[in-house]
């Protein structure tokens, strides 16, 4: 089949067509393969999932019904750390609370070669998959299962994409996310943010980068104030939807950190 002629029967059903056809071809010849992929992708599941896996910043990551999909507008906070800690020679320790598959964490573990890194999951499922993305993506990484309220390490800074979706929202969102991403990587509690909430009271980490949803500023920088913590920055994805934001805080042992 041509890229062009795959790209025809998907048309109904991405938004990307003849990318996906590409894809699709560049991975599987055979003719019954591609007719039992076409129906998977016809009832709304992702490619990604279908395939098994996703492109993310340089690497290429493991997915599963067990893992939210790595997404473009997450690569803002990759960008973010960059901008605010240029020196990626420097042997950081960072946290990747919330890991998933480890795409945040991996993808900053190849920037800044030196850094020592922990990603943190309550989902045992998501720590296998993290671990074998690390491996694939030849970066070294701890992964543990842990809830974040009994986070209590130091690190320099720590990035984190907790689920910030409020519960009633999660029946409007689209079918490929709310079927296939689990629930655990998308609900963040009645108003979205349960999680920033207990972020806000992280004891041991003084620089923390925080992907948000669409017009959750405001709240957020409220509930991070209040514990004491002051907005060094915010950026926004190329939708110009504000996306991540950087929040400091004065440690006792603070050490400089840029
Ligand atoms: C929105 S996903 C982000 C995944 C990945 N970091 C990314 O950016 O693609 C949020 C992750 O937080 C995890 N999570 C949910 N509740 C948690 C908790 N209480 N403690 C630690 N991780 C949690 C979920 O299992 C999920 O992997």
């Amino acid at each position: 089949m041509t890229p062009s002629a795959l790209a025809n029967k998907l048309k109904h059903f991405s938004d990307m067509p003849l990318l996906e056809a590409r894809w699709i071809l560049t991975e599987i010849q055979d003719e019954k393969k591609i007719q039992s992929v076409l129906r998977r992708r016809q009832k709304g599941e992702p490619l990604s999932k279908i395939l098994g896996h996703k492109g993310f910043w340089k690497g290429d990551f493991i997915t599963s019904k067990d893992v939210l999909d790595p997404r473009s507008d997450s690569e803002t906070l990759i960008e973010a750390v960059l901008k605010t800690l240029p020196d990626t020679s420097l042997p950081y320790s960072f946290a990747d609370i919330g890991t998933g598959t480890g795409c945040l964490l991996i993808s900053l573990l190849m920037e800044y070669q030196n850094a020592k890194a922990v990603g943190y999951d309550v989902s045992e499922k998501a720590i296998k998959i993290a671990r074998k993305n690390a491996k694939k993506n030849n970066t070294k990484a701890k992964f543990i299962c842990k809830n974040m309220c009994d986070i209590n390490d130091s690190f320099d800074f720590a990035v984190s994409n907790p689920p910030y979706i409020p519960t009633k929202d999660i029946v409007e969102l689209a079918l490929n996310v709310r079927q296939y991403d689990p629930l655990l990587a998308l609900d963040g509690g009645k108003d979205g943010l349960d999680y920033y909430r207990i972020l806000s009271h992280i004891q041991k980490i003084p620089l923390l980068f925080l992907e948000i949803g669409k017009g959750q500023k405001a709240s957020i920088v409220k509930i991070f104030k209040k514990e004491k913590w002051h907005l060094l920055s915010a950026h926004k994805d190329l939708a110009k939807i504000t996306r991540v934001l950087i929040f400091q805080k004065r440690l006792v042992k603070n050490k400089k950190l840029f």
